[in-house]
């Protein structure tokens, strides 16, 4: 665990932009800090609030945080506002979704969506971690989430921290699961939802969807409302983040792939709204 001080536009853009910060809601406090640190610096607030935007395409929580602060009368106090509804909206999702936990359920998650990836708490992995706190006795499948790894480095140690039962696993490794009969539910984050439903996430939860629909396994999103966007019909207009070829290519470090080989590094993909069991929200559980 590393705390970064951004005492500049330019160093959030660049903790932004490498991933030291990264998730959606996350996103929206970062964003909304961003604007308050221009406020603060005297910066010009347009210009930062268009280069904070510009650091991520996809997550639309980083818009609308930037937007909320920019538009406020105060943004200081109006991005502190938003840093602390966002642990309450949090801790809303998991008491409105821990029951959809039977006792000793054995869920499976995507990436991280847990306090890494929030101001406090998370969204997904907060319904998780709503049933433990209620004694449901969860534990959790971790696909390990290549490229970055956000299973495997993020959401392991999460779990590990708050005495949550987990396997971290192979994401290759999730047909396997569901087939033998060794999941009962499927919960993942969002980046952004749009109007129709359909869920933007972490490259990977699209599969995860059809294997969970194909086995007759609930698929559940849990997300705050700033993640809806009603501006987006429908997941094929939501701008799809292509990253850096390396992440893919190198692997802490090691190359394991031969040099100048092409890579398609999509970071997120959509899961059609048909897909989805129902959205776990700060205002309860929606059915679709
Ligand atoms: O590329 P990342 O790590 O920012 O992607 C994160 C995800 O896809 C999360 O599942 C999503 O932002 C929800 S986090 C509560």
């Amino acid at each position: 665990l590393a705390f970064l001080d951004c005492t500049t536009v330019d160093d959030l853009c660049d903790a932004i932009g490498s991933m030291a910060v990264r998730g959606a809601p996350a996103l929206g406090a970062a964003g909304a800090m961003g604007v308050a640190l221009a406020c603060v610096r005297g910066d010009d607030i347009a210009d930062a609030a268009r280069r904070l935007v510009a650091t991520r395409p996809t997550a639309v929580n980083l818009a609308w945080g930037v937007d909320r602060a920019r538009t406020a009368d105060d943004p200081v106090a109006e991005a502190v506002r938003i840093a602390a509804e966002d642990v309450e909206r949090n801790r809303a999702i998991g008491a409105h979704g821990a029951p959809l936990l039977d006792d000793g359920a054995r869920v499976m998650t995507h990436c991280n969506a847990g306090s890494l990836a929030c101001v406090g708490y998370g969204t997904a992995v907060g319904v998780i971690r709503a049933a433990h706190e209620g004694g449901r006795h969860p534990s959790v499948w971790v696909p390990e989430t290549r490229p970055v790894l956000q299973g495997a480095r993020l959401t392991a140690w999460e779990l590990g921290r708050l005495g949550i039962a987990h396997r971290l696993v192979a994401d290759v490794m999730a047909a396997s699961l569901m087939a033998s009969g060794d999941v009962d539910c499927v919960i993942v984050g969002a980046d952004r939802i749009a109007a129709n439903g359909d869920v933007v996430n972490k490259v990977g939860t699209y599969g995860l969807a059809v294997l969970a629909d194909h086995h007759g396994i609930p698929f559940y999103v849990a997300a705050p409302r700033s993640t809806f966007d009603p501006a987006s019909p429908d997941g094929a207009s939501i701008p799809i983040e292509q990253r850096p070829p390396d992440e893919v290519t190198v692997i802490a470090g090691h190359r394991i792939a031969p040099a100048n080989t092409e890579v398609e590094n999509r970071a997120f993909d959509v899961t059609p709204a048909a897909l989805v069991t129902a959205y776990v929200t700060e205002d309860g559980v929606q059915r679709s």
